[in-house]
């Protein structure tokens, strides 16, 4: 199903009616409004202007349009930030991040809290029984322009209340963090300071901390709106939209209280966001990289507990990247259905209408910004609204058979010690994601600790801390798993364990890791074996009783195994990767086919969906007729079959 952002309060009263009517006619069914608009909601403290909104949902109710509502706290206006100076955020070289944009709130701040509940409480008051409201939404994109963490005094206020919550005595803090080292201990919680500023790199158990710290409060500060949305909005469901490559917080907590998970997907926007080299994106700069999309659609299937929504989603160029190419026509029309065919219950554009003014003029709409002119994209809405139509109710997303297990900690972990600069979490994970999928199989993104038992492929590419949870659950799994570097390789508070790593997974492995080496740009170690190939950027020194199957140059273990478990010792490259995939599916027994680059398979119940961002047709392995497009995928184009 489609949906579509709106803002009312963008356009002229007397235009909505016919934006409703045109929403209807191009096939769209829900309708979110009102997340950045709180100036309008309380022009100044406690008058309310709620006249516009009511006859705006009235219009848009009126017109069948299902309405999400959102809580619009990720824009204090004006007369709180005078009021509350203390809310604004502080960035790491300690300037205040201002009034003039959005997200300029601080999620230590106390009276940001209290005032967020209000207007939150306000909002769900008047309208949680609206009759044409169906869910909501909270805040928007928590974290963007970089603001889970804040460094200023606030912060600084909570995180030791966090600290002595969490340690009780300085003393099992400094033994916590190893504060010996350097002469950092404390004698009181009131002397630690924030890791920031310091001569050079601040203490990495501190700076931990301190991200979980501030993850924690987002999660918690999403759940005292979630609180109160419930209280007084019975019936209706409530989401968040999250971002793509986005590891600031832990999504796993956020969407534990959420009814659903939600994200907002710019496919090509996130092709520049994405470390590609400059031929990577070239190539893949105006229909984005095949599995960017679908990476995130599985990791908030995942989050959203099986159930996700987009609710943004790019309907042409963007403003906010170094470049912002039109996507190739046809694309807008596949990410809707390829969105569909990884579970979304719903697709929803953003924006209706380009608008003429402020920050985002520049960013594409449905509609261009003059009034009821469908763009190219908007086109292809339409066209997606008409496949939609002509598929009918989906079937239920089926549990895949291969999982990823996806940690924010380590991309915490690796980015406050990356030993090497090019040591990134999210790219080794999203290495390995493409890797399985261009063998045509399906992808779930677990949680550490989540149960593995129903899988017949587990991968955790990396997973530096191995916590409790997460070990019982890596023992109870009954398929191949297989762990890539780093893992086990730091213990809760951050330091090497004790009986050296892989830590608590050395019982499964059967092996530890004497020595680490990271690798310049164009360095290369030869692996040979059951794996050919090569290592890059990192490289471990693994001393074994298990198998090895494959070897670097210099005879030491590469891969290994020990029963079920492998571990890569290594950064591979494309052709190790590869190869480490294929091998993996042999051993867990799985059925794959070898796509070309551009191509990717995807199945939701019965039907199975095939994507082509290329340039060339691609036949698809199945005999008889598509539901959907031809047995020949056309290029940015998709062919629906029943199996
Ligand atoms: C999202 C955001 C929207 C809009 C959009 C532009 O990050 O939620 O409000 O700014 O990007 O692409």
């Amino acid at each position: 199903m489609l949906g579509v952002c709106y803002y009312p309060e963008h356009w002229p009263e007397d235009w909505w009616a016919a934006d409703a009517q045109c929403m209807r006619e191009l096939g769209i069914t829900y309708v979110r409004i009102g997340e950045f608009a709180w100036s309008r909601y309380e022009p100044r403290r406690a008058e309310f202007a709620w006249g516009w909104l009511d006859r705006a949902m009235n219009t848009l109710g009126g017109a069948g349009l299902k309405i999400v509502l959102g809580t619009p706290t990720a824009t204090p206006p004006k007369w709180l930030v005078d009021e509350f100076p203390g809310l604004t955020p502080i960035d790491e070289q300690g300037r205040p991040r201002g009034f003039g944009s959005r997200r300029h709130y601080t999620f230590s701040s106390q009276a940001y809290w209290r005032e967020s509940a209000r207007i939150v409480e306000a909002l769900a008051e008047r309208y949680g029984q609206h009759a044409a409201l169906v869910g909501w939404q909270t805040d928007n994109e928590y974290g963007c322009h970089n603001t889970v963490l804040s460094w200023g005094a606030e912060d600084l206020k909570a995180f030791r209340a966090w600290l002595r919550r969490n340690y009780q005595s300085p003393e099992r803090l400094n033994e916590a963090w190893g504060s010996a080292f350097w002469s950092m201990e404390v004698r009181s919680f009131d002397e630690v300071a924030l890791p920031n500023l310091t001569v050079t790199e601040p203490n990495p158990a501190a700076r931990l901390d301190y991200w979980r710290f501030q993850s924690e409060q987002v999660a918690a500060y999403d759940r005292m709106q979630c609180d109160i949305v419930r209280r007084h909005s019975p019936g209706r469901w409530i989401t968040h939209n999250f971002m793509g490559f986005f590891n600031e917080f832990d999504h796993w907590q956020v969407g534990d209280h959420l009814d659903f998970a939600s994200w907002d997907s710019y496919p090509i926007g996130l092709v520049e966001r994405f470390p590609f080299g400059d031929a990577e994106r070239e190539r893949w700069q105006d229909t984005s990289h095949p599995d960017i999309a679908p990476f995130h659609h599985d990791l908030y299937r995942g989050v959203g507990r099986g159930r996700f929504w987009v609710m943004e989603q790019q309907p042409g160029p963007v403003n906010w990247a170094p470049w912002n190419p039109a996507p190739a026509r046809g694309m807008v029309r596949l990410w809707t259905l390829e969105a569909h065919a990884h579970g979304a219950d719903v697709v929803s554009y953003f924006r209706w209408r380009q608008a003429s003014f402020a920050q985002e003029q520049m960013h594409a709409g449905l509609n261009l910004p003059n009034s009821h002119e469908l763009s190219p994209g908007g086109r292809e809405a339409a066209i997606a609204a008409n496949d939609l139509a002509r598929l009918g109710e989906l079937p239920a997303t089926a549990q895949a058979q291969v999982a990823i297990v996806y940690d924010y900690e380590a991309h915490w972990i690796t980015a406050i010690q990356p030993h090497g600069v090019d040591f990134r979490y999210p790219e080794l994970v999203f290495r390995w994601y493409e890797a399985i999928r261009r063998l045509g199989l399906d992808v779930d993104f677990v949680a550490p600790g989540a149960p593995l038992e129903n899988y017949r492929l587990v991968l955790a590419p990396s997973l530096p801390i191995v916590s409790d949870g997460a070990e019982r659950a890596l023992v109870a799994a009954t398929g191949i798993v297989a762990f890539g570097p780093r893992s086990g390789s730091k213990t809760r508070h951050f330091s090497i364990p004790e009986d050296l790593p892989p830590g608590p997974l050395q019982r499964l492995l059967n092996s530890r890791v004497t020595e680490v080496s990271s690798l310049r740009p164009g360095v290369k170690v030869g692996i040979s074996g059951a794996i050919c190939g090569h290592a890059e950027r990192w490289r471990e020194q693994v001393e074994t009783r298990a198998e090895t199957l494959a070897t670097f140059a210099d005879g030491a273990p590469a891969l290994i195994v020990e029963d079920n478990y492998l571990y890569l010792a290594c950064w591979p490259n494309v052709d190790a990767l590869s190869m480490f995939m294929a091998l993996l599916c042999r051993k867990a027994g799985l059925s794959t086919i070898e796509l070309p680059g551009e191509v990717r398979l995807r199945r939701r119940g019965d039907l199975t969906f095939a994507f082509n961002y290329g340039e060339t047709p691609w036949r698809a392995p199945f005999s008889g007729q598509p539901l959907l497009g031809e047995p020949e995928v056309v290029p940015r184009n998709f062919t629906i079959w029943r199996s």
